[in-house]
């Protein structure tokens, strides 16, 4: 939630700040603002609304030129998206500016305290008490790193916050608990951003923060600090991302660039996963094996799509390792006292590697003995940093809000780790394993194949553009598809849609059917014909109440061809591997149907792409 960066260089602030904000504007985009200091005065420029209206604020009225500032796009919590409310916010005094993001538990303590002292607020944030209190610690300390370790001290909750002195020109100091900030180190010049994808452009080397650390950065240093002022050893790291990868090479949206990358994120999530023995390696172990063969349960935790990849790889984890897998919603979980000790392997999954309720329940996780291992898709995130052992799924940096091929890739990356404990539990063959390898390498290929039939589904969504409501039904790794087909067309169109598990119809759902819903089945391969066919007869039970339906079935399924009055064929998989193929039609209807009712599809209303609020 919110993105913020922060500049000290040779470079035009506002210009280097607002492209840095562009880049950011998948993590909010209620409103944004910039701060700067021009002889000992700072000045601020912010707007409700989306970054495209404070740019033409800018045009309008530019801020005075300077070398270092700070900004911010915002994901409003604590008071409704209005000028006012937008960050920067500045201290009563006018001597500090800071932004921030995540939440501060006891602002309304910190806010009635500072009221009684005779300050005034203007807005509804919990961000305008932190910068009231940091101007009062540096009207005592003089040194904006000192005052904002002890701001940082008072406040309880999530933060990163970054701020400006306007008597301490050339430097933008930041404070980091349990939300993210990374640094870019430059050459005569630094940043600060929520993301590496706010200064890809200027520097590839960076530093991530710790929790509770105060970085202080000018042109020439870096300095990293724990809450009490002693040194912090900074860990640094190169990021590999192209430039163009976060760019939209041509496409409408990030999201349908995203979905038809989805080939090579699935290849480069299988690259290099052998060692030269041909045995399965994670990208970082921190457990032995020994600790690996003696679980006896695993938990998968995540949100959203992230937990619907848990789903699919619970049924192939179980099914190779004979170990129960629970999943979990990671919001849900450390509330209902689940049963865990040093014999559960906590698995987390996660594209962005910040979001807040996953990491609140891995840390719940850990404190009850659990050994954790992450997929995430972001190197040197919050959540592989505390785990113990990373599957990093190489999808490359999703932008579209929509997440597509970071649930592909969390799907392969599940697998693989469900075939690296099958090979050290030894619960499979070698060539087992290998064969499912050769089977997961195949399937680049096949959802080729898929997004090759893209104008058919898109002829599709413009035959449903008056449809309101939408089924999609599944049974097996084909229920948490069917899920996911139905988040997509919420999230980004705005419209009803359910998933249900096939079988459940009947108990219920099968209700609501009649000739205004459409019907979306995904249709196991053949060859386990018991699930195939019970299918069949769910597909039946729909078209009986009227309904319209959209099969998703093998090539050359002959019996589920009869029963489509739309048919989307698939390339023949093994079941458990459905899923990689089966998902992208219903992400490529989502985006055509959302473009044709002209939704923002790459930020849809109400969401942010990273959620680092519980
Ligand atoms: C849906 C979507 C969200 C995320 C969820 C978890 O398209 O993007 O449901 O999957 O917020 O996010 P990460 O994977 O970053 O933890």
């Amino acid at each position: 939630m919110c993105g913020i960066v922060g500049y000290v260089g040779p470079l035009d602030a506002v210009q280097v700040i607002l492209d840095g904000l562009k880049r950011m504007e998948y993590r909010g985009y209620d409103s944004a603002g910039i701060a700067v200091e021009v002889d000992g005065t700072i000045t601020v420029a912010k707007r409700a609304g989306k970054l495209g209206r404070l740019s033409e604020q800018l045009e309008r009225e530019p801020l005075p030129a300077s070398h270092h500032g700070i900004g911010h796009t915002r994901w409003a919590t604590h008071g409704g998206p209005t000028d006012t409310n937008a960050h920067p916010h500045v201290s009563e005094d006018g001597r500090v500016a800071l932004v921030h993001n995540g939440i501060i538990e006891n602002f309304a303590a910190l806010r009635a305290a500072l009221e009684e002292r005779g300050v005034h607020f203007v807005s509804q944030t919990d961000t305008e008490a932190a910068a009231q209190l940091l101007a009062i610690e540096l009207a005592e300390t003089d040194d904006l790193t000192t005052a904002m370790q002890r701001l940082a001290k008072q406040l309880d909750g999530a933060f990163t916050l970054v701020a400006i002195d306007a008597h301490n020109p050339g430097e933008v100091v930041a404070a980091r608990r349990d939300s993210p900030l990374v640094v870019g180190v430059g050459e005569g010049e630094n940043f600060l951003a929520s993301d590496v994808g706010a200064f890809i452009d200027h520097t590839r080397e960076a530093i991530a923060l710790g929790q509770n650390q105060v970085v202080t950065i000018t042109r020439d240093s870096v300095r990293v600090t724990d809450y009490d002022g002693a040194p912090v050893e900074a860990s640094h790291y190169h990021i590999d991302w192209s430039a163009e990868a976060a760019e939209k090479s041509g496409y409408d949206w990030f999201m349908r660039k995203e979905i038809f990358e989805q080939p090579r994120a699935v290849a480069d999530t299988l690259l290099g996963r052998f060692d030269t023995a041909g045995r399965l390696t994670l990208d970082e172990v921190r457990i032995s094996e020994d600790e690996l063969r003696a679980i006896n349960k695993i938990v998968v935790v995540a949100c959203g799509t992230a937990y619907y990849a848990g789903m699919v790889a619970k049924y192939a984890i179980e099914h190779w390792t004979r170990t129960p897998v629970e999943v979990e919603l990671a919001s849900e979980f450390r509330y209902r006292d689940p049963v865990i000790d040093s014999r559960t392997l906590c698995v987390t999954i996660s594209q962005s590697g910040e979001t807040m309720d996953t990491l609140q329940a891995i840390r719940y996780a850990s404190a009850q003995g659990a050994k954790i291992i992450a997929i995430c898709n972001t190197n040197g995130a919050t959540i592989p940093r505390e785990s113990d052992a990373v599957i990093y799924t190489h999808a490359g940096p999703e932008i579209g809000v929509a997440s597509t091929k970071a649930f592909l890739s969390q799907v392969v990356a599940a697998y693989l780790l469900g075939l690296y404990l099958a090979q050290v539990r030894g619960t499979m063959f070698g060539e087992e394993i290998k064969t499912v390898v050769d089977e997961l390498a195949a399937t680049p290929d096949k959802i080729q194949q898929v997004l090759d039939q893209a104008n058919r589904v898109y002829e599709l969504a413009s035959e449903m553009v008056n449809v309101e409501d939408f089924i999609f039904l599944g049974r097996h790794v084909g229920v948490p598809v069917a899920l996911e087909g139905a988040l997509k067309l919420k999230e980004i169109a705005y419209l009803h849609a359910e998933g249900f598990a096939a079988g459940e119809l009947k108990h219920g759902p099968i209700a609501i059917i009649d000739s205004t819903t459409p019907v979306f089945v995904v249709v196991p391969p053949r060859g386990r014909d018991h699930l195939h066919d019970k299918v069949i007869s769910n597909i039946q039970e729909v078209r009986a109440r009227g309904a319209q339906t959209v099969v998703l079935a093998e090539r050359g399924d002959e019996l589920a061809a009869t029963f489509a009055d739309w048919l989307i064929e698939l390339p023949s998989v093994p079941t458990l591997l459905q899923p990689l193929v089966a998902t992208v039609p219903l992400q490529l209807f989502a985006c055509e149907l959302a473009t044709l009712l002209g939704r923002d599809v790459d930020q849809p209303r109400n969401l942010a792409k990273s959620v680092t609020v519980e």
